[in-house]
Formats: structure tokens, sequence, C-alpha cells
């Protein structure tokens, strides 16, 4: 079983020619609504992938609570462990999306901002069952400490998003950031080569392995001291919003059956990619038949 800690959002998405910078205003194309949030897109991705997932986060209790709750029930995912927020907004994320697919996103926490120990605590049973932990950054370090404490399995820890001043927890076994997530927790301003990441991810203490995903660039796995590429699949990308949670969700699964880092790695790399051949967070992540398929096929 999969646990996931996080937050869940209603995505506000529109279509943009290019993203503005301060002071500017840009038009951009009809705006369409996603259920989405880093949590629930990894729950959704790990469930859509063939894992038995449970969920803990909180919602508010406006329309949206409901919205997002169906949408994870809806893939099978135990929200038992849900809690509705009284006079707090479920989480919101206001996405643009430009031509090349590429994203920015402004997210209001609401509700998930309001996930505490306690809460976590609640869910202890789950936790200890899960053989895989998820957590991210939408919601208060003192909860992701909380369920790293309790987890009887992996902890898989995305830092998205990068969080000034943000505390990882004490115990993380896998660390999946991308390269400015990696850049904030290590203090570099960014990377020009893949050794300099590479050696900055070595530099990280506490994670038995890193694996930095690199969009285009494929992935870095850093584990032991030794460092591997692995090169991106070949797709033409529309949106790459959630590709990053898709790879989270997928590589949880592989590893819950038993698969070793590097093939785990491969395989989450497939689901990432088929991701961003679609629009949307959730609605863009992929089945287990699909990536499947698209690895016998791409290799
Ligand atoms: O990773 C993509 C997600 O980031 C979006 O669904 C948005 O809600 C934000 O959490």
């Amino acid at each position: 079983m999969i646990a996931v800690v996080g937050s869940l959002n209603l995505d506000l998405v529109v279509p943009v020619p290019h993203h503005p910078v301060p002071g500017e205003t840009v038009l951009g194309g009809d705006i369409a609504q996603h259920p989405g949030g880093k949590g629930a897109n990894q729950a959704v991705a790990a469930a859509r992938a063939g894992g038995r997932v449970a969920m803990v986060g909180r919602v508010g209790e406006d329309d949206a609570a409901a919205l997002m709750t169906d949408a994870v029930r809806g893939e099978g995912v135990d929200v038992s462990h849900l809690l509705r927020t009284p006079g707090v907004p479920t989480g919101r994320a206001l996405i643009a999306v430009d031509g090349p697919g590429e994203n920015t996103i402004v997210v209001s926490p609401g509700a998930n901002g309001r996930l505490t120990p306690a809460d976590i605590e609640a869910a202890r049973e789950v936790l200890a069952s899960a053989a895989v932990t998820v957590l991210q950054q939408e919601v208060p370090d003192e909860a992701n400490h909380a369920a790293a404490r309790l987890s009887g399995g992996l902890v898989l820890m995305n830092p998205a998003p990068a969080v000034p001043g943000a505390v990882l927890p004490p115990r993380v076994d896998l660390l999946v950031p991308n390269r400015t997530e990696l850049a904030a927790l290590t203090g570099h301003r960014g990377f020009d080569t893949l050794d300099e990441a590479a050696e900055a991810a070595r530099g990280l203490r506490g994670a038995e392995a890193v694996v930095v995903t690199l969009g285009g660039d494929g992935v870095l796995l850093v584990e032991g001291g030794a460092a591997l590429h692995l090169p991106a699949h070949r797709v033409e990308p529309v949106d790459t919003t959630a590709a990053g949670d898709s790879f989270c969700g997928s590589l949880a699964v592989a590893l819950a059956e038993g698969l070793a880092l590097e093939a785990a790695v491969r395989w989450a790399s497939a689901s990432a990619a088929l991701s961003t051949t679609r629009p949307g967070a959730q609605p863009s992540l992929a089945r287990r038949d699909e990536i499947d398929a698209f690895l016998a096929r791409t290799g």
C-alpha cells in the first residue's frame, strides 16, 4: 500500500502566448478547471499505475472540497483520512501554460496549510502499514515530519515546490527534487552541467538516494556516490504540469512492487513523459497499461 500525505488544489489553467513579467498583463485563452495539487496528483498517479493508495490531507468545506475529494475517490484512492476544514477555502492553483507546454504556478494553500501532526497521528495505521510514504512541500513541514516518523516503509520525499526555509524530515530514504529544488536545497544558484548537479546531490546528507528530475534532459540518479544519467523519452509536450507528480506516484508503485531503483526510475520516466503529452494535472496522468505499452514501443 502507498500512503500519500499532501495537498489537494483546484487548478485554474489559462493558456498564454508567453509568461508575463512583473507588471505585465497578458491576454490568454479560455480558462479550464482541473483537479490538481501535488499530493492528490501523486496519489492519482500511483493509483493509475496500479497501486493501492490512501491519501492524508485537508480540504475546505466549499464546492471545490467535494470536487477534489470525488476526483481522488473516483480513482480508487482511500479518502478516509481526507479531513474537512471549516471556514478555510480548499487549495487553489493559478496556472499559466505557454505554447511549448511550460507552466508557471501560483498556489494558494488554503486548507492544505492547516494539516497538523495530530491529523497525521490519526492516520498512524495507514502510515505504519504503507510500503512507501510519499511527501511533498505544499503542507506544513511539521505534518511531513510526523508522517516520516510514523512511516513503516520507504519515505519518498518530493521537495516541491522549493519553499525558502523549509526543513526536510530527519528521515528520508529517497529524495526526488527537480533542478530548481536541488539548487534551493543545496544553496546553489543553478547548475550549468549535469556533473555540477550530481556533485550537489552527492553533498545532500540524509537521503540514501537522490533522483533529480531534469524535464526534457531526463533524470539523474545519485546513489552511494555514483551518478547515472538516464536521457528523457522523446515526446511532443503540450503541458508539463504534473510531470513530476506522475514520476513520483509511478516511482512509488514500482518500488512498492520491489523493482530495483534504476528500473523503477526508468518506468516512472515513461509515465512522466506520457503525462506531458496531455493537458491538465490529473487528466494527464498515465495508466499502467499505457506506461507498459509506451516502454515496449520506445525501450
Ligand atoms: O505539480 C503540479 C501541481 O502543482 C498542480 O496541480 C498545482 O495544483 C500545484 O500543486
